[in-house]
């Protein structure tokens, strides 16, 4: 689907936010879905980028760093310019009938998908992000509008807690009371959270992230195994229960 670029923001060096007009994908859009985007030049795969937000029911947001050759043409579009996005993908995190209260934990450029979420669960959330330094931070005062607690943790100590998230995330479960935690950021950040939450009893639900193909269910460039069978992120995730994914390494 052609979807029009309507803002185009750069929130650092390297990272870009971009709203785009697709009222029909909007409308159906969960979190934790994501757009499989053509990026032009010639990087001639889609690459996926997680719904960050989705705007007056229909506009959907998006940001991004830039990697390589997709992400890097990606932040050349303009304003006013179309992109072919295939979306929303993926199943999203569950969310049905769910009134405990939430921790959501992200790292890095895995924050993203977590605004949505934070939006749709409402107050009851307690939202911890960690970043390698107070420079890289993003994104707080919007997750502050939308959630109970923002706590913040840096590698070396510049803002917030000096350490891992988490470390917060045991402090929070020691001391306070969490249902549920979702989850999203790199692999060994995923895992410990996915080892506190299980310690502590917490059900955990994690958005994986592999490198896609087709995006569709078609190549299983994204298999993975989670529950002792291959599955495909891109399909089958990128959510997944955390107490059911074969971390490796
Ligand atoms: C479901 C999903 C949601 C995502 N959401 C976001 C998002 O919201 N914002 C964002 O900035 N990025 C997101 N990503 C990562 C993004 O898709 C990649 O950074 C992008 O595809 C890189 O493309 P490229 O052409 O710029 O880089 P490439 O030239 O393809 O690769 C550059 C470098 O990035 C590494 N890389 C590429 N893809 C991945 C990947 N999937 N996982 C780990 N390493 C990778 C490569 O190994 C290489 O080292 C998401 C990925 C997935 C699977
Ligand atoms: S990317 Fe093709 S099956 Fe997932």
């Amino acid at each position: 689907m052609n979807c029009v670029i309507t803002e185009k923001n750069r929130l650092k060096e390297n990272i870009f936010d971009f709203t785009v007009k697709c009222p029909e994908m909007a409308v159906k859009t969960k979190p934790g879905q994501f757009l499989h985007i053509l990026c032009g030049g010639s990087a001639y795969l889609r690459r996926p980028i997680s719904v960050c937000e989705v705007k007056n029911g229909e506009e959907i947001r998006f940001i991004f760093q830039v990697r390589g050759k997709g992400t890097e043409e990606l932040s050349k579009s303009e304003v006013g310019e179309s992109l072919d996005i295939l979306g929303p993908l993926g199943s999203g995190f569950k969310i049905d009938n769910f009134d405990g209260i939430t921790a959501l934990v992200g790292g890095g450029i895995g924050i993203f998908p977590l605004l949505e979420l934070a939006k749709r669960l409402g107050k009851r959330t307690v939202v911890m992000l960690g970043f390698r330094s107070a420079d890289d931070v993003l994104l707080i005062d919007e997750f502050k509008k939308y959630s109970d607690r923002v706590l913040v943790a840096t590698d070396d100590g510049s803002l917030g807690h000096s350490g891992l998230v988490t470390d917060l995330l045991k402090t929070e479960a020691e001391e306070n009371r969490i249902d549920t935690v979702y989850t999203c950021g790199p692999t060994p950040m995923m895992k410990a959270v996915s080892a506190v939450a299980a310690a502590a009893d917490i059900p955990a639900q994690v958005s994986l992230e592999e490198r896609m193909g087709c995006g569709i269910g078609a190549c299983v460039t994204c298999a993975c195994t989670v529950g002792g069978k291959r599955k495909r992120v891109c399909k089958d995730g990128p959510v997944f229960n955390a107490s059911e994914v074969e971390w490796n390494g």
